[in-house]
């Protein structure tokens, strides 16, 4: 595939995931907050193709739940940070997503089995992210930075997976009610796009999760 035909392709995916998480955000309530700032959490993010649209569609849902009375007149400022073990992937991330007025990237490139070694990301993540999560190829490691994702949320936020194939979908919703959370929902994304792999396809599953109260 060419440079603009991955554009293309990577801008119609990004357009499919924001509908999917806009729709599953509003059902399982992404957390009002104070309407003033706005946290997200992208582990395992690679290059955090997604970065905009988690921006955008955390905006957008937390803006539609906010009491019209409660709303600041400002729009919030939005953090979203995103981890990954491979540095080339970090570097790219950080390359492409700079910060603005308003919203603040960070890019982390570390284990995030271990984030309490990074203090610098602090804690009262409003959403934890993971797309793609890749329980079975180690299914210790990944039980291990579940519960780091499910650590780093504020009492009320939600973490919200994605996953390629349906078996895999399956042991980590399972890993991660094991963990301490509360499925919320889990839904067939109905406008997956098909990859090569028989079984494979793009944000196949989305699965919503709360800390058990
Ligand atoms: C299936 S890929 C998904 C990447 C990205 N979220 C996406 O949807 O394109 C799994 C990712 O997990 C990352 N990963 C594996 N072990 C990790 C660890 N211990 N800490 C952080 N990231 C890790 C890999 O580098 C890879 O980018």
């Amino acid at each position: 595939m060419d440079h603009s035909a991955w554009q293309k392709r990577e801008k119609e995916e990004n357009r499919r995931l924001r509908r999917l998480l806009g729709k599953v955000l509003r059902q399982a309530g992404l957390p009002p907050g104070d309407g003033r700032s706005l946290q997200i959490l992208n582990l395992a993010c690679g290059e955090c193709r997604e970065a905009e649209t988690l921006v955008q569609v955390a905006a957008d849902v937390q803006a539609t739940t906010v009491s019209a009375a409660a709303r600041p007149s400002a729009p919030p400022e939005i953090r979203l940070v995103g981890a990954d073990i491979r540095e080339r992937e970090i570097q790219h991330a950080a390359e492409r997503f700079a910060s603005r007025k308003g919203v603040a990237f960070e890019f982390l490139a570390g284990d995030a089995s271990q984030l309490s070694h990074h203090g610098q990301i602090g804690g009262a993540f409003d959403l934890t992210f993971l797309r793609h999560q890749n329980y079975w190829h180690d299914p210790r490691l990944w039980r291990r930075i579940f519960a780091q994702g499910l650590e780093k949320l504020r009492d009320d936020g939600l973490l919200v997976i994605t996953s390629y194939f349906d078996k895999e979908h399956a042991l980590a919703t399972a890993a991660l009610e094991k963990a301490g959370a509360e499925l919320v929902l889990t839904e067939r994304h109905d406008q997956s796009i098909a990859l090569a792999t028989p079984g494979k396809s793009v944000d196949r599953h989305v699965a919503v999760f709360r800390k058990k109260r």
